[in-house]
């Protein structure tokens, strides 16, 4: 979508804080015991409390309130029985609708004890969405994105996940620009534009490029010998740079 007014603005804002707020509560929530389950259930109480709904559940009719996916799934992952074990990679990702609106955010935790490579993984991988999100500014070609995830995962030297890709948000979970990928795209001659809402979503991985369909019909997963994070905002284009929402 296109955010034209403060009323856009603060209704934005505002299903970013409840999605931003319900992943770090999840976060907190990670240890070894906890099911998948139980889990996604702490996050339903929490959007549910804020008067919000699961926007996988609203959108796809996905079988659970969030996506939690444990090495070597990625993305997608639904709740289940599944139990968290002392140094599993798992990423969770919350979005959410209140009052019409779409806010989407996600995170890679690493349960205790971590191995270094997961560590420099999840650093290398916050790194790029950081330095992504500052290069947004209304009026430079979309494709920015691409080109600054791809610069910091060849430094940190990570591999990209290329069929994982960022989207336009907002009146939708999905919407345009839809297929905003985090490689450097030259063909891709698309601008951002002032007030364009949009997620800023890299995966990156210690060798993976490619995430394959696992046989549930959602999950997502790369090679189990490679480890693969994901960040994910949702933000505001302006002409002086991007306002997270998710923060
Ligand atoms: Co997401
Ligand atoms: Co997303």
């Amino acid at each position: 979508m296109t955010i034209d007014d403060e009323d856009d603005l603060v209704r934005l804002r505002a299903i970013g804080a409840i999605v931003a707020e319900t992943l770090r509560f999840m976060g907190s929530k990670l240890e070894p015991g906890i099911t998948t389950k139980e889990l996604d259930d702490l996050g339903r109480e929490r959007l549910d409390a804020a008067g919000a709904r699961s926007a996988p559940e609203v959108a796809y009719d996905f079988p659970g309130a969030t996506c939690i996916s444990v090495h070597p799934a990625v993305a997608h992952g639904i709740p289940g029985n599944q139990v968290i074990r002392a140094g599993d990679l798992v990423n969770i990702d919350v979005s959410a609708e209140k009052d019409g609106l779409f806010a989407d955010t996600g995170a890679s935790f690493i349960v205790p004890p971590a191995r270094p490579e997961a560590m420099a993984l999840c650093h290398g991988t916050r790194l790029a969405l950081d330095s992504a999100v500052k290069a947004v500014r209304a009026g430079r070609p979309l494709n920015i994105i691409g080109r600054t995830v791809e610069e910091v995962a060849r430094r940190q030297g990570l591999s990209i996940v290329r069929n994982l890709q960022s989207h336009g948000v907002g009146t939708a979970l999905h919407e345009e620009p839809h297929h905003i990928p985090s490689y450097y795209d030259p063909h891709d001659h698309r601008r951002i534009h002032a007030g364009m809402v949009f997620t800023i979503e890299p995966f990156l991985s210690t060798g993976a490029e490619w995430a394959d369909e696992t046989g549930d019909g959602w999950t997502l997963a790369t090679a189990p010998r490679h480890l693969t994070a994901q960040y994910e905002h949702t933000l505001v284009a302006t002409r002086s740079g991007a306002i997270v929402v998710t923060r």
